[in-house]
């Protein structure tokens, strides 16, 4: 039994995974999270008072991070601004959360000899044609295209260059994007199906065609747990579930599971400089550590996850309006 430090763990896969280690392992968990825009306390409501607990703060603050690394033996660093179309409109947030951030938490693993797990993006690979035969590995070189992958990028080489310089015991996980329950309505799907849930057409940016590497939530914990327990320090682990769509695709399930017309969306204006497609080579971590996704099947894996935003719209209806008039004024 262990006691697991995560930040950023009431944002959307942070808190995906203080699920999953409550209900599969019997590790408790502090979540350190300052309840950004991002950052959701109902995210975490019903967890069990005796192994959880939040507490609020920033992961820039290095006297609270200080105190609650020389009481967590494992940390798992989730805390970031995480989305693209933000980082496009306003990069400082992403400077100082996601380099200024990520550099606090390692200097105090470098003063508390914690194991520390750093969760990253495929982002940081840059983009593919949509017919390269080959997806990005742990050996493609770093190419990020905006403001927030070039952040994250950054906070990888910080911990590479703390594991190889000051011995911190460090892994890097780079996984593509993940779908599921708790993702805030500023995300592609959970944008699309809360719009078409309140009679509003689904919003594809420029043609349609980008094509991302969808995994569930669960999947990405699954990975990162065992990247935890059994991987080598120092090591990346790309986490990807072979899920490849275009974004046209995925917006015509999703009307067509809401039972509406799969012409029934709109085209807006495309994001600047935005990546044409992501596609991950997860073999190292199949056969080194064992992994394998259990949510192979992607329209079981939405159909569940429009049901979850069915059920929870008082998760989602608070955030919903501002959302879309962030939206609104960039033509989106
Ligand atoms: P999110 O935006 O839903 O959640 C981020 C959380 O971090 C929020 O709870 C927020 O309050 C918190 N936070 C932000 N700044 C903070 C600060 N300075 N101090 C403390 N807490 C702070 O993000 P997400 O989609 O859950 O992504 C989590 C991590 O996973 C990020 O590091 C992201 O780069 C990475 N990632 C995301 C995806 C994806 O598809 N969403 C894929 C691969 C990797
Ligand atoms: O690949 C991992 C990354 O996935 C993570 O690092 C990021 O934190 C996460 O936000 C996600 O980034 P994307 O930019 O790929 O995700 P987003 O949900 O913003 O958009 C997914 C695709 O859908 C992208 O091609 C843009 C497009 N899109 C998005 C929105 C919000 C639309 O066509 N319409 C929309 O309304």
């Amino acid at each position: 039994m262990g006691r697991i430090l995560v930040t950023g763990g009431a944002g959307f896969i942070g808190s995906n995974f203080v699920h999953y280690v409550l209900e599969n392992t019997d590790d408790s968990v502090t979540v350190l999270d300052s309840l950004t825009y991002a950052g959701n306390r109902a995210s975490l409501d019903g967890l069990p008072s005796d192994r959880f607990n939040l507490v609020v703060g920033d992961i820039r603050d290095s006297n609270l991070v200080d105190g609650l690394f020389a009481d967590h033996e494992q940390v798992v660093h989730y805390a970031a601004e995480s989305h693209n179309d933000n980082s496009l409109h306003d990069p400082r947030p992403f400077l100082e959360t996601n380099i200024v951030g990520t550099y606090t938490l390692l200097e105090a693993a470098r003063k508390h000899g914690n194991r520390f797990h750093h969760i990253s993006t495929d982002e940081v690979y840059g983009d593919l044609e949509l017919d390269d035969p080959q997806r990005f590995t742990e050996n493609t070189p770093y190419n990020p295209s905006s403001p927030y992958s070039s952040t994250k990028a950054g906070s990888d080489l910080l911990v590479r260059a703390w594991v190889r310089s000051f011995g911190v015991l460090a892994t890097i996980s780079n996984c593509s994007n993940n779908y599921g329950p708790y993702q805030h309505v500023e995300k592609f799907i959970p944008r699309q199906i809360t719009n078409v849930l309140g009679g509003v057409r689904p919003k594809l940016y420029g043609a349609g065609l980008n094509v991302r590497d969808w995994i569930h939530a669960d999947d990405h914990s699954s990975a990162v747990l065992a990247i935890l327990n059994s991987g080598v320090i120092g090591e990346t682990y790309l986490i990807g579930a072979d899920g490849e769509k275009n974004n046209k695709e995925v917006v015509e399930m999703i009307l067509e599971q809401l039972g509406q017309p799969t012409d029934a969306y709109d085209h807006v204006v495309d994001r600047a400089g935005h990546d044409l497609r992501y596609a991950i080579d997860s073999s190292k971590l199949r056969s080194e550590l064992g992994w394998l996704p259990q949510f192979s099947d992607f329209a079981a894996g939405l159909s569940s996850t429009i049901e979850w935003y069915r059920d929870n719209e008082a998760w989602w209806l608070p955030q919903k309006q501002a959302t879309e008039a962030r939206y609104a004024v960039q033509g989106q």
